[in-house]
């Protein structure tokens, strides 16, 4: 049974962070908002680009590269929040300078990459964690617990859709093989995650995309077999259009729904045969991100190497069904 625990309650670890853009802007702000974490320093591959950050968030520290960050002493992790094919330099480079880290998904390009840092962060000792944030949320914690306890008797079907419209742009992140981009690594991940963390890592996959002209996915649909369990998942992401962004998931007792966006729900619509449907919800103090960092925080005061919510050998073994569901549609990035 998992308990929902406060992030303000978290203890304090201090904090680097490697990237001055989008995402992190929100999960700086949120530790800002919901957290007491220390942030010391942050690195952008320019030095004013960091300083700007750095105002922003009252945060000490402004260096103009990522080995001068990696090699702070005062850092104890770092938060990567860059490009999905600098993922793997970055962690590579702070594990090795002794950091423990919380990397941004998609966790790499592919599962090669990811074995390797996984394996780099055993070898050291060191905490290392893909920052799939809405499996701390509350609801999250709920859901599995639900499942757990067995309400809804043998799992058998879940469906679960990330699609957001970005106008086609090649210059694009989500157009731009060479930053590693497509639907799948960017709104993918989390379809396939969560179906991963409620039915485990699937026995068959059979996956279809729409390729953009710059050939990418850029939508692209999967069926996740667990013939086992005699039960499918059906993951859907896409960059060139928005979809409903809803989940559910049945077995045989009864059904969960996450409303969307299904990433970031106010609440469970839950559906027991022979039951009146019940609606659960717990707010979040600031956009949720919070949860995952305060996770961090936890373990890396326990002297814990990875959470028991978000382990590495899961992410490695993602990462395999992602460059499974990759192939089957002819997606490569440069270099593979
Ligand atoms: N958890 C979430 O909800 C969420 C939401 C959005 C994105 N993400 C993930 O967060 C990561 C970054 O996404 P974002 O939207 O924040 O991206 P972004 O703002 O476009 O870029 C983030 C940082 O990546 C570096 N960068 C950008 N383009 C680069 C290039 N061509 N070559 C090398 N480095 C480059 C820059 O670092 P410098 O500042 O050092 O120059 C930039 O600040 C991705 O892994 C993405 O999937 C997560």
């Amino acid at each position: 049974m998992e308990t929902i625990l406060d992030p303000f309650a978290a203890p304090v670890v201090r904090w680097g962070v490697i990237g001055a853009g989008g995402i992190a802007n929100t999960v700086i702000d949120c530790i800002r908002k919901a957290t007491k974490q220390d942030l010391v320093a942050v690195a952008a591959r320019s030095k004013e680009r960091a300083q700007t950050f750095a105002e922003k968030f009252a945060i000490p520290k402004a260096y103009g590269s990522y080995p001068e960050l990696v090699s702070d002493p005062a850092v104890d992790v770092v938060y990567i929040a860059t490009v999905h094919n600098t993922h793997f330099p970055a962690a590579k480079l702070a594990l090795e300078a002794g950091k423990s880290v919380l990397m941004e998904k998609a966790f790499t390009l592919n599962q090669h990459e990811a074995r390797q840092l996984a394996d780099l962060a055993k070898a050291k000792g060191l905490f290392l964690m893909e920052a799939m944030w809405t499996r701390f949320l509350p609801h999250m914690v709920e859901l599995r617990n639900r499942v757990n306890a067995g309400e809804l008797g043998e799992l058998r079907y879940a469906h679960v859709d990330f699609g957001y419209r970005d106008e086609y742009d090649p210059s694009t992140r989500f157009y731009d093989p060479a930053v590693g981009g497509g639907a799948l690594l960017d709104r993918g991940i989390y379809s396939v995650s969560w179906a991963v963390n409620l039915l485990g890592i699937p026995d068959a996959i059979s996956a279809r995309a729409t390729l953009a002209p710059s050939g990418v996915d850029a939508q692209v649909s999967a069926i996740l077999d667990y013939t086992a369990n005699e039960a499918q998942a059906l993951v859907e992401s896409a960059i060139n259009v928005t979809t409903p962004q809803d989940a559910w998931i049945s077995g045989t007792k009864g059904s969960v729904r996450l409303p969307a966006p299904f990433w970031a729900p106010t609440r469970l619509e839950i559906q027991l045969a022979g039951s009146d449907p019940e609606v659960w919800s717990h707010p979040t103090l600031a956009r949720g991100y919070e949860y995952e960092i305060a996770e961090v925080a936890r373990c890396l005061s326990d002297g814990r190497t990875e959470s028991s919510v978000m382990p590495i050998d899961e992410t490695v073994a993602i990462m395999g069904v992602l460059d499974e569901i990759r192939a089957q549609c002819g997606v490569k990035f440069p270099g593979e």
